[in-house]
């Protein structure tokens, strides 16, 4: 359900033609619905994945059903700050008004053994948040510029409802994030989704304190409910994949019901005409109730330690931002 009681369907959507939208993770799940009902109104879609042999087929197949040939495919790997700030410079470079930006692709943390990206991040961490904290801050200019033209630019991040129910108290466990003995998958994940939820909430902040208030910038997350993705799927045993997958397609929605909640706030008018911003919305597009949230997703104190943390810990790392 959109804010206007009537449930959201992607027909309502405006027309996206001139418009670019730039996504992360459209090789599965999520993030092929959300690209195919972008490009099937017209936008330019620029598809963020770290696997050209996965994703390439899918824009593929995206160009076919849609009839749009604005797809196209960026590598970036979120295993990589350099891959992410290379995919940052690649989107650039096309010089195109940047409208709309998707933060959807995500992983869960192996259980048991923390693993370390090659900047040696925390891979829950670095995947779910700081290689989208860093590509957003390096797309930023380009989504305000687009705001300054008189086109509202908007930002999805795709959080979870894991950060109401598996999360710490007190939110984020700062000083933890790089301790191999604190390390708890389902913490970790619902950790890293509550800071997707903290980032927009500041971004938007940032943005209007830079911008102007009610300036046609739309910062949000979401939950896309229980998809049956392949989102967990590298942990189940091989043996038992065939039944996990039938009980899946029975108690999950699909991918492209997945996709409404990120589709309505990238790109239906309502979230201009009913100014939603810096909210969190739960599957299908509904506007959630205060259980859907955890206390310490309201803490704006918390948003920004995120934000200057996050600064601090990319600076360490070597890559400005
Ligand atoms: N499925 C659910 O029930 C559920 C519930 C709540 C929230 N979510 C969130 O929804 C979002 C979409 O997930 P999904 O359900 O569509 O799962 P999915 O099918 O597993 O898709 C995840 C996407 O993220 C990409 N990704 C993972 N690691 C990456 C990396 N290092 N570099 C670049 N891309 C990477 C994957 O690419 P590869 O194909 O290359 O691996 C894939 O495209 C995620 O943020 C997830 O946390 C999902």
């Amino acid at each position: 359900m959109s804010d206007s009681a009537k449930p959201f369907t992607y027909e309502s959507l405006p027309d996206l033609s001139g418009q670019t939208a730039v996504i992360t993770g459209c090789s599965s799940g999520v993030g092929i619905a959300t690209a195919m009902e972008l490009a099937r109104k017209g936008a330019h879609v620029l598809c963020l994945a770290r696997n050209k042999e996965k994703t390439q087929p899918v824009i593929d197949g995206i160009i076919k059903e849609t009839g749009n040939e604005k797809v196209e495919f960026i590598p970036c790997d979120l295993l990589s700050l350099r891959s992410v700030t290379a995919a940052a410079d690649a989107v650039a470079a096309k010089a195109l008004p940047v409208n709309m930006l998707i933060l959807n692709a995500g992983m869960i943390g192996a259980p048991g053994k923390m693993a370390r990206s090659e900047d040696g991040i925390e891979v829950t961490w670095v995947v779910n948040h700081f290689s989208h904290f860093l590509l957003a801050r390096r797309l930023l200019p380009l989504l305000e510029r687009s705001v300054s033209l008189g086109t509202p630019a908007r930002v999805v991040a795709v959080s979870s409802a894991a950060q109401s129910f598996a999360g710490y108290k007190e939110g984020i466990r700062f000083d933890a994030y790089d301790d191999e003995s604190k390390y708890e998958m389902f913490n970790r994940y619902a950790e890293t989704k509550l800071a997707n939820i903290l980032m927009v909430r500041e971004m938007q902040r940032k943005v209007e304190e830079k911008l102007g208030k009610g300036v046609g910038f739309y910062a949000n997350s979401c939950h896309p409910g229980a998809v049956n993705s392949e989102l967990g799927d590298d942990y189940v045993w091989s043996w038992i994949r065939p039944v996990f997958s039938a009980i899946k397609s029975l108690v999950m929605i699909t991918p492209s019901e997945g996709a409404k909640s990120s589709v309505f706030l990238a790109a239906a008018s309502d979230v201009q005409t009913h100014n939603i911003r810096g909210q969190y919305y739960m599957d299908r597009a509904r506007p959630p109730k205060p259980k859907d949230l955890c206390a310490a997703a309201g803490d704006e104190a918390l948003a920004k330690r995120l934000w200057e943390w996050s600064e601090e810990v990319l600076t360490e790392k070597g890559v400005g931002v």
